[in-house]
C-alpha cells in the first residue's frame, strides 16, 4: 500500500480478532490482498473472547485490546448487530444470543419474526463498529445499512439475520445476494472501507 514499493510485494499484517468464519470471508474479500489478514489460528490464539460490553463500540474494543495486550500486534476487532426500530433497537448488542443460546440464528430469527408479527413498521438497520489498534493508538470506524424485516425467510447465503433483512433499494434479502453483492453495501463493508481508507492514508 502507499508509495513504498515494498508494500506492493509484502503487504503489512493485521490481526482480525474474530472466530466467525463468515465475517472473515467477507472482510478478506473486501481487503482483496491489500493487507495480510491474520486469523486467531495464525497467531495461535484459542480464546473465545467474551462480549461483555453494553455497546457495539465497547465490544469491538474488548476484542482488539485483548489481542493487542496479549500479542502486541496491530489488530482490529468488530462488533455488529441488528437494530429493529419498532423493538426500540433490539436485538442490538444481544443479536447473537437474542433467543438465549449464542449463535442460534434460526431461533434468533424466529424471535424477531414473532415480536413483529402484528407490527407494521418493519424498519431496521445493521451496524458494525470496528476498533483498530494501529501502532498502539486506537481508532474507531462505523458502518450502517438501512432496510426492512421481511415476513418470512428468503435465501440461503450469508449468516445470522440475512434471510429476513432486505436492504433499502433492493427487492431481495442479504441471504439472496452473492458475497460480492452484499459486500458492496453491507454495514461491515462500509466500516471496512473506512478502515482501509485510514490505512492507505497512514502507510
Ligand atoms: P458479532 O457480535 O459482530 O459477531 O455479531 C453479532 C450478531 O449480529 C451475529 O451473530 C448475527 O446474528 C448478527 N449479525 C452481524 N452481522 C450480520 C450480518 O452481516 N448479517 C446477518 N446477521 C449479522
Amino acid at each position: 500500500m502507499g508509495s513504498d514499493e515494498n508494500h506492493l510485494n509484502m503487504p503489512f499484517q493485521l490481526v482480525f480478532a474474530t472466530n466467525n468464519r463468515h465475517k472473515l470471508e467477507e472482510v478478506a474479500a473486501k481487503i482483496n490482498g491489500e493487507i495480510q489478514l491474520l486469523t486467531f489460528e495464525d497467531i495461535g490464539c484459542k480464546e473465545d473472547i467474551e462480549e461483555t460490553g453494553l455497546t457495539f463500540k465497547e465490544n469491538a474494543a474488548i476484542k482488539s485490546h485483548y489481542i493487542y495486550d496479549k500479542y502486541q500486534l496491530n489488530c482490529f476487532g468488530d462488533d455488529s448487530g441488528l437494530e429493529v426500530v419498532a423493538l426500540s433497537g433490539e436485538p442490538g448488542v444481544y443479536s447473537a444470543r437474542y433467543a438465549g443460546e449464542h449463535g442460534n440464528h434460526d431461533a434468533n430469527i424466529n424471535k424477531v419474526l414473532q415480536k413483529l408479527k402484528l407490527v407494521e413498521n418493519r424498519k431496521a438497520r445493521f451496524i458494525t463498529v470496528i476498533s483498530l489498534i494501529w501502532n498502539g493508538e486506537e481508532y474507531f470506524f462505523e458502518g450502517t445499512v438501512e432496510g426492512t424485516i421481511c415476513h418470512e425467510r428468503s435465501g440461503a447465503s450469508g449468516f445470522g439475520y440475512d434471510p429476513i433483512f432486505q436492504p433499502d433499494g433492493y427487492s431481495i434479502t442479504f441471504a439472496e445476494m452473492s458475497l460480492e453483492e452484499k459486500n458492496k453495501i453491507s454495514h461491515r463493508a462500509k466500516a471496512m472501507e473506512k478502515l482501509i481508507g485510514f490505512l492507505n492514508s497512514v502507510e
